[in-house]
């Protein structure tokens, strides 16, 4: 079972956390900050000892060099997409969790989630795996808001996985969990 406290992390140090809980108190004094400053001062106020491997416009990524990634909040839509991320994979019903980059551990304001290293390029075959794709979730009452190929990575047997879900919504009165079962496969 993943640890969704900020105690006892089997990926992060005490210090590593305290300088993320101090990071996100500073966060919230600035809202109106532009993003690019924002994920600089990020940075700056974090000072953590791994390699930078990307970010968006809410969520710095670290290379946690171990298969995972340290996804921390540098917005409050930051904050939610990690709360999303960790909920929405750990509630999946099985025929989309497959698709759904596994989240390990969760706290106040940061997920660690499996590393990906292949990009999904822009040719004809992904465009139509992404359009099948996006009929899976919306079969299983997930409106996958922003799920495009640069959210997308691929695992070793070609399958896409996205990385960047922390936009999608659950439909209100969706078959979203794994107690629903009376959803047609979309396979
Ligand atoms: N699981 C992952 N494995 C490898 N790289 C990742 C992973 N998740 C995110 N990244 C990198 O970090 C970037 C920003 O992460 P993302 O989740 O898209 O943040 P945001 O919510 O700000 O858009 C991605 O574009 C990608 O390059
Ligand atoms: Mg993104």
């Amino acid at each position: 079972m993943p640890i969704t406290n900020d105690k006892g992390s089997s990926f992060l140090s005490s210090k590593e956390i305290g300088s993320i809980n101090a990071w996100i108190s500073e966060m919230k004094k600035y809202p109106l900050l532009i993003p690019t400053k924002k994920r600089k001062l990020a940075q700056r106020t974090l000072e953590l000892p791994y390699k930078l491997i990307g970010n968006g416009l809410n969520r710095i990524v670290y290379d946690l060099d171990n298969g995972y990634v340290l996804k921390i909040a540098f917005s409050e839509i930051g904050l939610i997409s990690n709360g999303q991320e960790f909920s929405l994979y750990h509630s999946a019903h099985p025929d989309i969790k497959q698709y759904l980059c596994p989240v390990k551990e969760k706290g106040q304001g940061w997920i660690v989630m499996k590393k990906m290293e292949r990009k999904a390029p822009i040719n004809l075959e992904n465009l139509q795996k992404l359009s099948t794709l996006t009929m899976k979730f919306l079969l299983r009452g997930i409106i996958p808001v922003d799920l495009r190929l640069a959210n997308i990575a691929l695992s070793h047997d070609n399958e896409m996985v996205v990385i960047d879900y922390g936009l999608f919504i659950k439909a209100l009165h969706g078959k979203t969990d794994q107690s629903n079962d009376d959803v047609p496969s979309a396979k």
